[in-house]
């Protein structure tokens, strides 16, 4: 296992501190997800009893062959808590999701839940988010327009000459759960990510971005200096 694999499973084992008897669980997407998931089987083969709605398909495939119960979010919610990655997080725990493309079931999940806990290795804590392309998910009906539109909006927010590349699948445009198309923008910097995030919600043809803002209660991050568990200051 690398060192980056096993700092990802240092963080998923210490968000199972967090797991409590008959709690209701938001599954979240990706390598550090799913290894949460798999520590999380352990317990459950031991005797704990949790139930769960997963951020994407392909978590809750990996989580049903693990044994873990896995029902529809609409036959659950609220959630009590969500554990997913992140690409990217600051200090703020503002965040960058959607490299693995479930950004929009991921925010309906966090937003349906009590409290959201992102695990992650530590080079994923930046000091402004940015470096990471920030996934913008959008309907396919009128794609192009869409992406003219999202790079005027990015224009007037100071953001120049931002390369948006729709991202590639197997078969062509890789598509969501959801059926969507994902563009990656390469801002490079996010100045105002809060900002960006009201703007961008504002754009027609755009469902959903990656910024996640507010959303996360605490980040575990893992690294050769042990874990650190930042908390969100609320005001
Ligand atoms: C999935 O859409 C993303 O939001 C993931 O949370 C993110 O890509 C983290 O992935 P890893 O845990 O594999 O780094």
């Amino acid at each position: 296992m690398s060192e980056q694999a096993q700092f990802k499973r240092a963080a998923a084992a210490a968000a199972l501190d967090f797991v409590r008897p008959g709690m209701r669980l938001g599954l979240g997407t990706g390598s550090t997800a799913e290894a949460f998931l798999e520590l999380l089987s352990v317990r459950i083969a031991d005797g704990l009893d949790v139930v769960s709605a997963a951020t994407s398909e392909r978590t809750a495939s990996r989580a049903r062959s693990l044994g873990i119960q896995v029902v529809e979010l609409d036959d659950l919610a609220p959630l009590d808590l969500t554990i997913d990655g992140a690409d990217e997080a600051d200090s703020a725990l503002n965040l960058i999701k959607g490299g693995g493309g479930a950004l929009l079931r991921e925010k309906i999940v966090a937003a349906s839940s009590r409290q959201m806990i992102v695990i992650a290795d530590a080079s994923k804590l930046v000091d402004c988010l940015g470096a990471f392309a920030l996934p913008v998910e959008v309907v396919s009906f009128g794609a192009r327009t869409t992406l003219d539109r999202l790079e005027r909006a990015l224009t007037t927010l100071g953001y120049k000459d931002v390369a948006v590349t729709p991202r590639s699948g197997a078969d062509g445009l890789f598509r969501t759960d959801s059926g969507n198309l994902v563009f990656d923008c390469a801002l490079k910097l996010i100045h105002d990510a809060p900002a960006l995030a009201r703007a961008l919600s504002q754009v027609p043809g755009v469902v959903d971005h990656g910024l996640f803002i507010g959303l996360a209660s605490h980040l575990i991050v893992a690294g050769s200096a042990g874990i650190k568990i930042l908390e969100r200051a609320t005001a």
